[in-house]
């Protein structure tokens, strides 16, 4: 049980999940994750979300107990996908007269996943709609594709709480001790990350809001210093560099193209640059690569070729990036190939469906393994990428 207060009258019921293998059956998440879930004690109670199946009597007994005996007149629903609502069901069938906030949306999705009648328990809102709960005022602000069509976040006006959906989010229990940018971008590149413009649209609504808590549906409650958050998710939505520095990303299949790796590497460092991320494809979490991708200024892709295209890890990375808005970066292209090289083709097909990506004019073609004319081009290539 987890005792934390946001206000005297705003109160967290969410649960810790530290023993789920994948999240949303895909992100590998070894600090766990959490369910947020909070209720607002006012003459009128709102419970804001539900949480997981896989924590539902966790998440109940919190309920029961900052209930203490009362009854809820409204759970505000931020966003149907089942990790926050699985358990709606469960609070219609334990009190009967709760009703429903949502936007038209939210009913739309909530049939699909339910069927059942819940026709005298709608409260359908839109933007800026607002529900008086006593000494609490909810403003509703609706966040289209953060990260479903229906999210909405919610506004508490008096003590200037914004409750974010899955914005602002993070994987981690709240139990982790960890940075919260790491493992926040991972997760927003993951999940959100193609969806900047919409986070743009929603970073321009809640500009001229007071907010003193940010309280979102994953991870840390976040209080202090706000704006090094939103400062994040403005660069970040923007597919704007975080870092400077060069992300090497490769994928070889019997360790040549690698080596070719380790030596651009001492070629960057020898030209200047400081900052270099070396990842093992076919190693490394996805969603980690996926991250740094975004994170940094520059570049190198390094592929084996295969099967006329380019070495499955490379490929499934690449569609990754192609399917999240990868753009605005310069692009290093390094192949391998012993008979018919084709990992770049490949490769410059795929980046040139993405907007504003430089390639770097020295490509490298390596066949089967270095010799020193692919020596030379890998200088080439690292003279031009390095930072000057
Ligand atoms: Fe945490 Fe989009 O669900």
């Amino acid at each position: 049980m987890r005792n934390i207060t946001i206000t005297k009258y705003i109160k967290y019921i969410g649960v810790d999940d530290d023993d789920l293998d994948l999240f949303e059956n895909q992100y590998i998440v070894p600090n766990g994750i959490s369910y947020n879930s909070y209720i607002i004690i006012d003459d009128k109670i709102a419970i804001m979300d539900t949480v997981d199946e896989r924590k539902k009597s966790e998440w109940l007994a919190n309920l029961k107990r900052e209930l203490n005996g009362k009854i809820p007149d409204y759970l505000i629903i931020s966003h149907m996908e089942p990790d926050h609502s699985a358990c709606i069901k469960d609070l219609i069938d334990m009190y009967s007269n709760i009703k429903l906030v949502g936007n038209s949306k939210t009913f739309e999705i909530f049939d699909q996943f339910f069927h059942i009648d819940i026709e005298d328990k709608k409260i359908i809102v839109k933007e800026n709609t607002e529900l008086n709960l006593g000494h609490h005022i909810l403003q509703f602000i609706m966040a289209p594709m953060l990260h479903w069509p229906e999210v909405m976040m919610t506004y508490e006006k008096n003590n200037h709480v914004l409750f974010t959906a899955d914005g602002f989010g993070k994987f981690g229990t709240l139990n982790t001790n960890e940075d919260w940018t790491c493992e926040a971008r991972r997760y927003y590149f993951g999940i959100v990350g193609k969806y900047g413009m919409q986070v743009q649209m929603l970073l321009n609504k809640i500009k001229n809001l007071n907010i003193e808590f940010i309280c979102p549906l994953h991870g840390p409650i976040l209080k202090d210093n706000l704006n090094q958050y939103l400062e994040k998710y403005d660069i970040w939505s923007k597919y704007e560099p975080e870092t400077k520095g060069v992300f090497i990303a490769y994928a070889s299949i019997h360790g040549n193209t690698y080596k070719a790796v380790q030596e651009l590497e001492k070629m960057l460092k020898d030209n200047g640059e400081q900052n270099i991320v070396t990842s093992d494809l076919c190693r490394e979490d996805w969603a980690e690569n996926i991250e740094d991708a975004f994170r940094y200024d520059r570049i190198v892709l390094a592929a084996s070729s295969y099967n006329s295209s380019v070495f499955t890890p490379m490929y499934n990375f690449l569609h990754g990036l192609l399917e999240r808005n990868y753009q605005n970066r310069k692009v290093g292209l390094i192949e391998n190939g012993t008979w018919a090289p084709s990992a770049n083709r490949t490769m410059q097909e795929i980046l040139s469906q993405m907007k504003n990506i430089q390639i770097c004019e020295n490509k490298v073609t390596i066949k089967s393994s270095l010799d020193d004319y692919s020596k030379e081009q890998l200088l080439k290539l690292a003279k031009e990428i390095a930072q000057q």
